[in-house]
């Protein structure tokens, strides 16, 4: 019997010593030490064993089953910190490799220029508000006073949806349905998309405007030309030359275009400006009392000033563009600049 339970030491060791996989000596250990394995096996036929030879058998039964035991453990762990390493090599991170490249957007130019224009308008304290693009007739031109005959009326230069429906030709119909609605004082910013029949290098069948309007007790041309001179120059920088040039809009008397130093040539005239050096960036005037009639405001008590301007104008002048189209042809290259 302790010539058997010698053999049976010495297989099992053998057998651990070629096992390599976990599941291998899980194995092993269950068909030796198990509740059906072969050490357990041999103690159970102890009744074999001759009376003097019995603590001398079950003592080494006991020390064989403690070491294949220990054995055993030993095995199962450098298995298992193998295991770990392996995993560590394979799943290693190499920090120092450069990352991967995640192509990202660009707010686009014109929506550059219409935040830049609205936070700069709205530390003035004014609100920003818009308007609807399909528009009625009375807002686009009655109410603001432009007349039956006037050119802007042709089909040749606004898109008609029926007889009395337009889309909007610029963003002053705003001015009217906030006046309707507001009591004066008020001061309001209205950025949004208008519509004209023109296309060509300068033009495109839709662009955007941004209006402005103030309306309250005293307010005067003064304050129109204070207002828009700290605006410009904060867009185009504080040593912006400026002038202000008398003009016409039927929605405003008087009215004044105002027109800023070349920003190609810095006044010394270019193909840019035409040679004179100046570059007309946007309308304005004070509001007509015929306005005002129209929303029920008595021009006796108020005065108020509004004013209109091109986005993309001013994104092409301030960024040196000279196609219009650019910025709606969503070229990545073109857009990727900004
Ligand atoms: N609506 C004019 C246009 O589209 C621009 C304009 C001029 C707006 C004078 C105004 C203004 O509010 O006072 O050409």
């Amino acid at each position: 019997m302790i010539n058997k339970l010698q053999q049976l030491e010495k297989d099992a060791l053998a057998e651990l010593a070629a096992a390599k996989t976990e599941d291998q000596f899980l194995n092993i250990k269950t068909k030796y030490l198990g509740r059906k394995g072969l050490l357990t096996g041999l103690l159970r036929n102890i009744a074999q064993v001759s009376d003097e030879e019995k603590p001398l058998f079950g003592k080494l039964c006991n020390e064989v089953k403690n070491s294949l035991n220990a054995k055993i453990d030993e095995v199962l762990q450098q298995q298992a910190s193998r295991n770990r390493e392996d995993i560590l090599s394979r799943e290693k991170i190499d920090v120092t490799l450069p990352g991967k490249y995640v192509p990202s957007g660009r707010i686009h130019p014109v929506v550059q220029i219409r935040r830049e224009i609205c936070s700069v308008f709205a530390s003035f304290g004014f609100s920003i508000v818009e308007g609807p693009e399909i528009e009625l007739d009375y807002y686009n031109f009655e109410a603001l006073n432009i007349p039956k005959d006037h050119p802007a009326r042709d089909m040749q230069d606004t898109f008609y949806i029926e007889d009395n429906i337009v889309l909007r030709t610029h963003t002053s119909p705003v001015q009217v349905r906030v006046m309707e609605k507001i009591q004066p004082p008020l001061r309001i910013l209205s950025p949004g998309k208008v519509y004209r029949r023109d296309s060509d290098v300068s033009h495109t069948p839709m662009f955007h405007q941004i209006e402005g309007l103030l309306v309250d007790k005293g307010v005067t041309f003064a304050d129109l030309k204070g207002i828009l001179t700290a605006f410009l120059k904060k867009i185009f920088g504080d040593g912006t030359m400026l002038r202000f040039r008398p003009s016409f809009f039927p929605f405003t008397e008087p009215s004044a275009e105002v027109d800023i130093h070349c920003v190609m040539c810095g006044g010394n005239g270019c193909r840019v400006c035409g040679q004179s050096g100046w570059l007309e960036i946007l309308g304005s005037g004070m509001v007509d009392p015929e306005v005002f009639k129209n929303v029920h405001y008595d021009p006796e008590v108020y005065t108020g000033f509004a004013f209109g301007l091109g986005l993309e104008r001013i994104a092409m002048l301030k960024y040196g563009i000279s196609d219009i189209r650019l910025f709606f042809e969503n070229d990545i290259r073109f857009l990727k600049q900004f």
